[in-house]
């Protein structure tokens, strides 16, 4: 076996074999039982009753009384955010009683936790580590299960490479492999313990112009399948019961009236036998995308486009059966859409679901375990950005901290956007948590906010200042607040939210050494802090047991390991910036004006994508890359040695890059990666596949092709790892 040893000049040379293009439809096949039942079921359903299976409709402030009459009549086929007991019984009996007594669904987000919150998505996305989010995603079901909800609208697979928009941190960043695997690793997770659930928002929500949200996006159509499409249909192949189309409108055509995705590509030549639901009134939004008059009109849109079923607009309700009526809506059509929902209903058992009982909610509380795996997911989830002066851990050098910024005792903060279920009491604050620890270990903790979560005002400057300038070690909580992330909460300026920039200005005056710890639902500019701070930790919002795990790493009883999902733009102004970008014909050479750059930012991000340190120091050597395999893989296989003082474990990495072809390939994409740990002084060989799917691409005509050609692999602990090598790929003999 020829194998290259090092970065060479010179290339390999090696054939793939023979290329199948197109990919095989893998779409789970269906249960001729279920199919039987779902059948006879609709052969014994009324319009009205076959579209009522088709609306989703929210717990409505007022009264539940109107909602179980619906319920009872069949016109209702599922409910969103309903947790009362007793609203659910009630509902539950009502559909027992309705004449068919097809039972509901109860939907609901759950993106990071029900009650035991772990990290946002993005934080956990960080750990690089699937069978940690496949843990959480089963803790979320099984508790989700336990309150009677039965349907999770996520995972989140929106790949994201806008800072401004808001949900970036509903998801797993920017690379398309990370976005895959994070979103089918939750999806496992919740579907092993019986919940319904699928990816969302198809497709190209992230993309949205300027980050602002709900806004248009243009995505180009290789693009869109080369990057945009490939989690979710990757979750699809693996069985997801729902996909959620998005909001926005991609192209010129809202996704909640895109028949060619929905219908043409998801449904046909994908095989999804699912449900499509819409979002939240998104079928009623059609009207203000101006692409219905009336709402007759949106509802036959997006039902001839694919949706199946209308969260909450009452559209369908209102109009469907009418459509079907005048014959502007084919019979066939709707009982294609209701035979999903009865296939997932039927076929996930649904009705075996019994009722959670009176104190489902009480029942909720974190346990042990819970709250070990909450724990264990934020230390995997902090990112150790810079750690230069070797401040952290704390060694007996500290014996006075100093704990300063807004979010250092909102233990609700630590929580994160995207819960509904979340008791504050539930969660441990950093404040909390320090004071405890500190005490144990006889050092002393001041602290002060400094100011408000908004820091809109100095007032409490002065006071937290003079804290700081007693202490051995200033730590630093600052960042956004959660109500500024997530839907809705795009942003003009990455920079410290108010006037958090003036008091970290403040405490580095002080010239105790700072580490900042940030809390964000996007990465933050922090071009001014970086290398002015002592060590920077991204927390992003870490969960009920944030506190604690920020404490262990401070302390050094966690060693961190996790990587950054995104990349950390220097200044506003280069959003988007991301790893996966089309190479320029004038790539960026100091001093040339005309090669591609700002005149006043770097061209590079603050921080690449998969950066992330360690308190060991891992060392890569010795970079071979094999011919590739019968089907076309290609291992490349790296030394790597733990250098340093701990154990510690790394997130190895392997990226590629197509040098030459017919369309501009992206200047690296992230196609492995596998967390190692390592006692201090051992070494292992690594091994990671690029997989032979990574080396084709879909063309302008969403056609996939292998060209033979030049290629790179670049391995180690992040985008800017400096080992790579280069080969050729012969053609197909
Ligand atoms: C969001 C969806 C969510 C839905 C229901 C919408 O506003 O975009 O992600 O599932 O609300 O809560």
């Amino acid at each position: 076996m020829r194998r290259l040893r090092v970065a060479l000049a010179f290339a390999l040379a090696f054939a793939l074999p023979a290329f199948t293009p197109g990919e095989a439809q893998a779409a789970p096949p269906l249960d001729p039982a279920v199919e039987a039942r779902v059948a006879d079921l609709i052969g014994r359903m009324t319009l009205e009753e076959k579209v009522g299976q088709l609306v989703m409709v929210a717990r409505s402030a007022g009264s539940q009384v109107p909602l179980r009459q619906e319920v009872r009549a069949g016109r209702v086929g599922s409910v969103l955010s309903v947790f009362e007991p007793d609203d659910q019984k009630a509902l539950r009996d009502s559909a027992r009683a309705s004449r068919l007594g097809i039972p509901l669904l109860f939907a609901k987000d759950i993106l990071h936790g029900v009650r035991s919150i772990t990290p946002v998505p993005l934080g956990l996305a960080s750990s690089f580590d699937p069978d940690l989010v496949e843990r959480t995603g089963r803790l979320d079901g099984e508790e989700a299960r336990r309150i009677g909800i039965d349907w999770a609208l996520g995972p989140t697979v929106d790949i994201a490479r806008d800072a401004r928009w808001g949900r970036m941190v509903d998801g797993a960043g920017e690379e398309t492999l990370l976005a895959t695997t994070m979103g089918l690793a939750r999806q496992r997770g919740m579907r092993a313990v019986g919940m319904i659930a699928g990816p969302k928002h198809f497709v190209g929500y992230g993309a949205v112009e300027a980050g602002r949200d709900y806004a248009a996006a243009e995505i180009a159509t290789s693009t869109l399948h080369n990057v945009y499409l490939k989690p979710f249909k990757a979750l699809v192949d693996d069985g997801a019961d729902a996909v959620m189309a998005a909001f926005h409108s991609l192209n010129g055509r809202p996704m909640t009236a895109d028949g060619h995705l929905l219908t043409d590509l998801l449904k046909r030549d994908w095989g999804f036998n699912g449900i499509v639901v819409s979002d939240w009134h998104a079928i009623e939004e059609l009207l203000n995308h101006g692409i219905a008059a009336t709402p007759a009109e949106a509802a036959r849109v997006a039902f001839l486009a694919g949706v199946d079923v209308d969260m909450n607009s009452g559209f369908y309700a209102n109009h469907l059966a009418a459509e079907v009526r005048a014959g502007r809506v084919p019979m066939a059509r709707l009982d294609d859409a209701v035979a999903r929902v009865l296939r997932v209903k039927y076929g996930r058992d649904i009705a075996a679901i019994a009722d959670p009982g009176p104190k489902a909610l009480v029942r909720l509380d974190p346990t042990p375990e819970t709250r070990a795996l909450a724990r264990e997911a934020a230390q995997k989830s902090i990112v150790l950005i810079d750690n230069d002066r070797g401040i952290l851990p704390f060694g007996p050098g500290i014996k006075r901290i100093a704990l300063i910024g807004p979010q250092s005792a909102e233990p609700n903060e630590h929580i994160g956007p995207l819960v509904t279920l979340a008791r504050w009491d539930d969660s441990v604050s950093t404040w909390t948590a320090l004071a405890e620890r500190a005490k144990a270990l006889g050092i002393a903790v001041d602290h002060h906010p400094g100011c408000d979560l908004a820091c809109a005002d100095n007032l409490g400057f002065n006071e937290a200042v003079a804290k700081a300038r007693d202490a051995d070690v200033i730590v630093a909580l600052l960042g956004e607040q959660r109500e500024w992330t997530s839907e809705g909460q795009s942003r003009a300026s990455l920079d410290l939210p108010g006037r958090q920039q003036e008091l970290l200005d403040r405490l580095l005056d002080t010239d105790k050494p700072v580490v900042l710890v940030t809390f964000q639902g996007r990465p933050l500019a922090l071009s001014s802090a970086r290398g002015q701070v002592a060590a920077w930790l991204t927390a992003w919002f870490p969960g009920i047991e944030g506190g604690p795990a920020l404490v262990d790493i401070l302390f050094g009883d966690a060693n961190p390991s996790a990587k950054m999902p995104v990349s950390t733009p220097r200044t506003t102004g280069q959003a988007p910036i991301y790893l996966g970008q089309l190479p320029s014909g004038r790539p960026y050479k100091p001093g040339n004006r005309y090669t591609s750059k700002w005149i006043d930012a770097e061209p590079t991000p603050l921080v690449p994508f998969g950066w992330g340190l360690s308190y060991t120091r891992f060392d890569y050597a010795d970079l071979r890359v094999g011919p590739p395999d019968a089907a076309g893989n290609v291992a490349a296989t790296v030394r790597l040695t733990n250098s340093g003082p701990r154990a510690g474990t790394e997130v190895v990495q392997l990226y590629l890059r197509q040098m030459v072809a017919s369309r501009s390939r992206p200047l690296d994409e992230l196609v492995a990666f596998t967390r190692v740990a390592l006692q201090p002084g051992e070494s292992r060989d690594v091994s990671l596949v690029a997989p032979a799917a990574a080396f084709a691409y879909y063309d302008e005509d969403a056609r996939p092709v292998r060209e033979p050609g030049r290629f790179r692999l670049r391995m180690g602990g992040s985008s800017v790892a400096p080992l790579t090598a280069e080969f050729d790929i012969k053609p197909a003999r």
